[in-house]
């Protein structure tokens, strides 16, 4: 029964999704006599907090009631206050907010509140995946997602891959633009197939990622999709140093953000990347290709999740690239083995889910 609610807990977080960002997804659940009498989840970052909008929704008298939250509560915005006034009885908490390490817990603890911590972890854990690697590492949680034919190519060998997967499987790929705070892809990518990478969902509200481009010195044509931008729909580009003075100004004439980093061997690290993201707040990363991106970021080890859908169709030719691009490794010893494998079967694809 008390996992019922959480499960209803989390339902009501991922509202927040895409959101909330770089701020935890959270839900609130308010149960009096086996009965769900308020309910809430944090809406958008610094907005009021899900305890609050539970407590404050409640219909009839919360004394004596338990709380459902996915994770320790902030306490800030008189949530504190609302709880005690409240008279809740007892909190079930999924897992801590590693901002606080369980510190606000005690506090409640000591104002005569039950606690009970670790009701469905896992799943909040996974809930608040990106929040929980942002708040610890400080860069952002990095997705990958990919399409790819039966036959392990990214496209054919004229590049073309509108479209590998089926429609279903293109739904999922918004719904993950959706989740996070930014997209990125790299210069072939822009070149051939022109995306406009934003989110394309039938929801009320839509939240377009940041769109990151990786490309040395700005060699995108100017009508690409990406340089139209504006107040929803950002870009930014990461260049070399290198990069001209006219070309850096023809971007930035146009709103389009400009990150210059250092050049190794030729590339730039995905570390520095991710680095530099997070210290602009960015908290996820979903890097969408093409293959020498994907297999750039393998090297540097950035990647976090990989979603990978494979479609029944074969379209052979030695020279269309395959997924995994980059430097790769020697020996299949070496070889990354995901871990936590799901697989899930969207229209006529296969998604398979993994971590690194
Ligand atoms: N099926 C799918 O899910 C999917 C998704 C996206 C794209 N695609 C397809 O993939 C194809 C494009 O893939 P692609 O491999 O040719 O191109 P890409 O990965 O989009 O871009 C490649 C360019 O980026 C450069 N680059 C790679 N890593 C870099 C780094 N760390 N720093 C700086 N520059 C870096 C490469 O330089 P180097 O040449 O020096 O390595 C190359 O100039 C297109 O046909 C597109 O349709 C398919």
């Amino acid at each position: 029964m008390t996992e019922q609610y959480m499960h209803r807990v989390i339902h009501l977080a991922e509202f927040g999704s895409g959101f909330v960002n770089p701020g935890p997804l959270v839900g609130a659940v308010l149960v009096k006599e086996q009965n769900i009498i308020g309910e809430g989840y944090l809406k958008t970052y610094g907005a009021e907090n899900a305890e609050i909008v539970a407590i404050r929704s409640a219909k009839g008298e919360t004394y004596g009631a338990e709380l459902y939250l996915n994770m320790e509560p902030s306490l800030d915005k008189g949530g504190m206050e609302l709880i005690l006034k409240a008279g809740i009885k007892k909190i079930n908490v999924g897992i801590i907010n590693p901002k606080f390490q369980g510190e606000n817990l005690s506090v409640l603890r000591g104002k005569g509140i039950e606690i009970e911590l670790g009701l469905l972890k896992e799943k909040c854990e996974e809930l608040n995946e990106i929040y929980i690697h942002f708040i610890t590492k400080g860069t952002p949680f990095v997705f990958t997602k990919w399409a790819m034919t039966l036959d392990g190519k990214l496209a054919t060998r004229t590049g073309d891959s509108k479209w590998i997967s089926s429609e279903e499987s293109l739904n999922f790929v918004h719904k993950l633009r959706q989740r996070v705070a930014s997209i990125l892809v790299g210069e072939n990518t822009v070149k051939i197939d022109n995306p406009m990478l934003t989110t394309r969902l039938r929801v009320d509200k839509i939240s377009n990622p940041l769109r990151v481009i990786v490309s040395k010195y700005g060699n995108i044509p100017d009508d690409s999709n990406v340089l139209s931008v504006d107040k929803n729909t950002k870009t930014l580009i990461i260049s070399s140093k290198h990069i001209s003075e006219d070309r850096e100004s023809y971007f930035l004439n146009r709103k389009v953000d400009v990150l210059k980093l250092e050049e190794k061997n030729g590339h730039i690290d995905f570390k520095d990347i991710v680095r530099s993201l997070g210290e602009r707040g960015i908290d996820s990363l979903y890097i969408e290709g093409g293959s020498s991106i994907l297999g750039s970021a393998f090297d540097s080890g950035v990647v976090n999740v990989v979603y990978a859908a494979v479609s029944p169709k074969i379209v052979g030719g030695k020279s269309a690239i395959t997924t995994v691009g980059g430097r790769g490794i020697e020996k299949m010893r070496d070889a990354i083995v995901l871990k936590k494998v799901t697989h899930r079967i969207v229209g006529n694809d296969v998604i398979f889910k993994g971590y690194v």
